[in-house]
């Protein structure tokens, strides 16, 4: 495990960017595992950056989502869909054909996670899957449960992360309960993973994340077990590692 510490958003931004692209570099054909809501914003300005100054080539990468709202279909602005493409796909030369998000208005929500779980596998398992983290703990959409999620599942938001996500809906507007998400299990399996942690509401969770149990409790536990795991935060972030013997690199902005 790697923990990077950083003193700002830019800063971090750019080391998360840095090594996406080192990733791309190393595999062309790699596989991404990409994540939404406010903390990749910044790494995917960066990459779309990197793409047009430094030609960064996206052509023959491939690309699955981590979840997707249950409920929401591609073209309205609160889906993932909609997200990372305004935010990624559409300013990079990455082909709509190979990226993959769960299909929130499938008819049959079982089968498209079974189908997510086996296109995964069919392209050989993801090569780096970016992450955040929920402040409950939750990655992906695996909220804090008595078990550990195996693959791509059906799950219920927890009333948490309805609250979080709440500043993305307009007021009267129906927020989503339920999601599609990538598995525990399926993060797990990633040869590398990277996440992207920041704000002291994440504290407490990064802590847990870090020093807690390994515990479904706290999904993000399951990452101690990870066999190539790079954590990076902000200050406030990691605030709560204090008293923790952690061995954090700290790298301050020129
Ligand atoms: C999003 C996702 C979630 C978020 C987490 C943190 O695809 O899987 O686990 O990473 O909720 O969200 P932000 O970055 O908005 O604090």
């Amino acid at each position: 495990m790697r923990i990077i510490r950083t003193d700002n958003y830019d800063a971090l931004c750019k080391i998360a960017a840095d090594i996406i692209t080192a990733q791309i570099l190393l595999k062309p054909n790699c596989v991404l595992g990409l994540a939404t809501g406010s903390s990749p914003v910044g790494v995917y300005k960066m990459l779309v950056q990197k793409h047009r100054d430094e030609h960064l080539d996206f052509s023959r990468v491939r690309s699955f989502n981590l979840d997707e709202y249950v409920g929401l279909s591609p073209n309205q602005e609160q889906s993932y869909a909609w997200f990372m493409s305004e935010h990624l796909f559409k300013h990079i030369n990455i082909l709509p054909a190979n990226t993959d998000i769960p299909n929130g208005i499938a008819e049959n929500i079982q089968n498209e996670c079974d189908r997510y779980d086996a296109k995964i596998t069919s392209c050989g398992g993801i090569d780096l899957q970016l992450l955040g983290i929920g402040q409950n703990g939750h990655i992906g959409f695996n909220e804090p449960s008595s078990s550990f999620t195996c693959g791509t599942n059906h799950t219920r938001l927890s009333d948490s992360t309805i609250k979080a996500n709440k500043q993305y809906f307009e007021t009267g507007k129906r927020i989503p309960t339920h999601a599609i998400t990538m598995g525990c299990r399926d993060i797990l399996q990633s040869k590398r993973a990277l996440m992207i942690a920041l704000g002291d509401n994440k504290a407490l969770a990064v802590r847990d994340m870090l020093t807690g149990p390994i515990t479904p409790m706290v999904p993000a536990s399951i990452l101690q077990l990870h066999r190539d795991f790079t954590l990076i935060a902000d200050g406030a972030a990691l605030s709560k590692l204090e008293n923790h013997k952690l061995a954090v690199n700290t790298l301050t902005s020129p």
